[in-house]
Formats: structure tokens, C-alpha cells, sequence
């Protein structure tokens, strides 16, 4: 799920600059108009935009607004106080993404985001009524190891460039240092993102039908569902759900056409929903057939997964698709209340033509602590040292 364009700001602007600086091999900070690029680096192909590290809220959820097509997610356990670790992991994410950090010497670090979150046992020991303090309940269809549920901190690494990500993790790992311990991890990728419309968009998924077009169309709508208000202390963060859904993508796909658009409830190739239309328009759950029959069957999963008019806010989803020893989607969603995952989850959960298919093996969900800067260390005002 992408979000309505923004004017480049200033800093995005001073990014860019930074951005081409690194791109050429040119290290500190001389304009470019002052000094020609001198390196015997090898030029890459183009590079891609940066990505802003700093400011209300982290990079990696609506930035960039098309997420980058590699993931990795890092899950840790934590020993001691978190104000430290969490500073220090701020300072390697700003490090790493202006390319100053010898994890990644020599490389450009391009769309590089990093972004971190904190699980409920930390938050809940704080102030058990701060938004991420609860943990998920249980749902059905879970096959789930204790190893693979929970985390006390959550490191989420995209980027275009794949192999960003190992020294990403390295430097990670070299800064929580003792304190961290790693828990699980998961790799996965999106495909090319297709238009919705002018400022929005979505990649297919490894099902082959596009995912995460419903969600926050407009900055009024990221402020009412997805950001914690300014009145919290933990003003500008947002609730993450991970959860790693297996599919039998065999079986899915076995079926025809016509069987995989009604679980879903959207065509294939076009996206438009199965009540008629384009790729952006809003499913019509009342539209029926002229014989009375709907055209989104009840169990269609985006019948199922609707918001209903009775008011439950949307979430934005940002899934990845996923290949290792199984198959399946990383699903992520922001939101700034668990009730919306939960809800959605629980109403899908008595019927869904979709979810037959998945069994899901890792679940987890994290406070993505408000934005930082240099000098407003992450997880300042949610763990006041
Ligand atoms: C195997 C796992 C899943 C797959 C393959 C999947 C796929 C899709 C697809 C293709 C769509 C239609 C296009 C779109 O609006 O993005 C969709 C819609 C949606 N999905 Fe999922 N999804 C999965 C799991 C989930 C889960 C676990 C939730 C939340 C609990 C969820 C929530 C939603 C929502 C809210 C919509 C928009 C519904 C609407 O209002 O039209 N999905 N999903």
C-alpha cells in the first residue's frame, strides 16, 4: 500500500544530493558543485532514491511509497534497559543509511530503510495502557514454535538492492551487541508495484493477484488509522502485525480462474473488483447478480476483510511475498490500534475462502517507536533513560 505524494521536501532534496555524492565514491560533505566526483569505484546502474531516516515517524511504512522489492525482518530478545540499545540501534540506522557506516563500505546505500520496533513485554513495562502493550491473541490456523511468535525488538530491512541487507544485519547485530539476542528472521520480496491510481500503488503477490490496494488513501486518513495521536507519549509511532501465512499456492492455483477470483474476490489481471469497475474502485458488497446472487461471494476474502460500515478503521498493509522452505506471504500491517488487525482477523477467521488455503507459522506484533533524529535518540520518549 502506497500513500498520496508529498512535495520533495528539503531534506528529501539535501538526501538526493547526499545520495548522488555517495553514489560517486565521494565521502564528507562537499556540495557537488564544488568538487567533481574523483573515485575508481565502479559506477552502478542507476541508484535508487533515499529514503529520509529522520523526522515524525520512521522510514519503511509510508516511505518509500512503494516499498522496496527486498525484506529482511530481524527478531530479538532483549537483556537489560532498552533506552541504550535503542539509541545505538538509531545512531547504525542513520549511519548505514547516509553511508557512513563499514558494514556497507564501498557500497551505495541507496532506498535503504531500517525500521524498528518494539514488542508488548517492553512497552506493557513501561505503561500497560500505551498503544503495542497488548499481545496478539490466538487465532485459528496457526502452527506457531514458541521460537517463532514475540521478540522484544524488531528490525525491518528493505531495500532495492539485495545485497544491502546482510551488512545491514551485521551492523545491526554489532551495535544491540551482547543486549540482543536473535529470536527469528524472515526474508522475503515483492514484484513490480502496478499503478491504483495517481498517487498510489501495489505489487502483485506470489498468488499473482495484486495485494494491499484498500488502505489510507490521504494524510487525514494516516492520522485517523495508522499514526498514534500527539496527545501519547508515543505520538507518531504505529502498531506493526507480522504474520508469516504459509499457503498451498499448488492448490490455490489448481483451481480455475474463475475459483481463485471468487476466494479473493477481485480479478486476476485487472484487480478490479468481481462488482465491476477498475483497480481502484471500492468493492460493492451489495451488487448482485440479476437471479439475486452476490458478486463478491460471502467467503471472499475481501469481502471478509472489508472494514465494515460499523466503523472498523483501515489498516495499511505492506506484505511481502516469501520462498524458503515453504511458501507463502509475510504479512504486515500498520495500524494505530491491535483491535483493527484483531478484529479483521477474527471476522475472517469464521469464513474465508482465502485463508483455507494458509496456515500461519510466525506471528508477532511490535510498537514502530516514533521518528528520530540525530539529536532525538529512537525510543527517547517512549523509554525515557
Ligand atoms: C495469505 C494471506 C493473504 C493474502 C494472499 C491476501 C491477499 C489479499 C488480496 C489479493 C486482496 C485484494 C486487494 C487489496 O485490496 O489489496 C486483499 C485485501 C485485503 N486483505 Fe488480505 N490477504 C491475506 C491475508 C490477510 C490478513 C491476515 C488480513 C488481516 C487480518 C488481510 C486484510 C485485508 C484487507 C483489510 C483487505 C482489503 C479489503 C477491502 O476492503 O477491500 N489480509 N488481501
Amino acid at each position: 500500500v502506497t500513500v498520496p505524494s508529498q512535495p520533495l521536501s528539503r531534506r528529501a532534496l539535501l538526501g538526493l544530493t547526499g545520495a548522488s555524492l555517495a553514489a560517486a565514491g565521494v565521502a564528507g560533505c562537499a556540495s557537488s558543485s564544488d568538487r567533481q566526483p574523483v573515485s575508481d569505484a565502479p559506477r552502478a546502474g542507476a541508484t535508487p532514491a533515499p529514503v529520509d531516516a529522520t523526522g515524525a515517524h520512521q522510514a519503511g511504512v509510508v516511505s518509500p511509497r512503494a516499498a522496496q522489492p527486498n525484506l529482511l525482518t530481524l527478531v530479538y530478545d532483549l537483556d537489560g534497559p532498552p533506552a541504550p540499545v535503542l539509541a545505538a540501534l538509531g545512531r547504525t540506522v542513520l549511519a548505514l543509511t547516509s553511508g557512513r557506516d563499514r558494514h556497507l563500505a564501498g557500497m551505495s546505500p541507496g532506498d535503504l530503510t531500517l525500521t524498528i520496533g518494539v514488542g508488548p513485554r517492553l512497552v506493557a513495562a513501561v505503561d500497560r495502557t500505551l498503544p503495542g502493550a497488548r499481545q496478539l491473541p490466538s487465532f485459528p490456523r496457526e502452527r506457531l514454535a514458541a521460537g517463532d511468535t514475540g521478540g522484544d525488538v524488531m528490525v525491518q530491512v528493505c531495500a532495492s538492492d539485495p545485497l544491502l541487507l546482510p551488512g545491514a544485519s551485521a551492523a545491526i547485530a554489532s551495535a544491540g551487541g551482547r543486549a540482543l539476542r536473535e529470536r527469528w528472521r524472515q526474508r522475503a520480496f515483492r514484484g513490480p508495484s502496478l499503478a491504483v491510481d495517481r498517487t498510489r500503488s501495489a505489487p502483485r503477490n506470489l498468488l499473482g493477484f495484486v495485494d494491499g490496494i484498500v488502505g489510507p488513501r490521504s494524510a487525514a486518513d494516516l492520522d485517523a488509522d495508522i499514526w498514534v495521536p500527539a496527545s501519547s507519549r508515543a505520538a507518531g509511532a504505529t502498531i506493526a502485525v507480522l504474520r508469516r501465512m504459509e499457503i498451498d499456492v499448488e492448490r490455490f492455483l489448481a483451481q480455475t480462474v474463475a475459483k481463485q477470483e471468487a476466494a479473493i474476490g477481485r480479478r486476476r489481471s485487472s484487480a478490479a473488483p468481481l462488482s465491476g469497475g477498475t483497480i481502484s474502485s471500492d468493492p460493492d458488497l451489495d451488487a448482485r447478480t440479476p437471479e439475486g446472487a452476490y458478486l463478491i461471494p460471502t467467503n471472499a476474502h475481501v469481502r471478509r476483510a472489508h472494514p465494515p460500515s460499523t466503523g472498523v478503521p483501515t489498516m495499511l498493509r505492506r506484505s511481502y511475498s516469501f520462498e524458503d522452505a515453504a511458501a507463502g506471504i509475510f504479512f504486515i500491517s500498520f495500524q494505530n490500534r491491535l483491535s483493527t488487525f484483531v478484529a479483521t482477523l477474527h471476522r475472517m477467521s469464521t469464513s474465508d475462502a482465502l485463508l483455507e488455503f494458509t496456515v500461519t507459522t510466525r506471528s508477532a506484533t511490535f510498537l514502530i517507536l516514533p521518528g528520530f533524529a540525530g539529536t532525538r535518540p529512537l525510543g527517547s520518549t517512549v523509554f525515557r533513560a
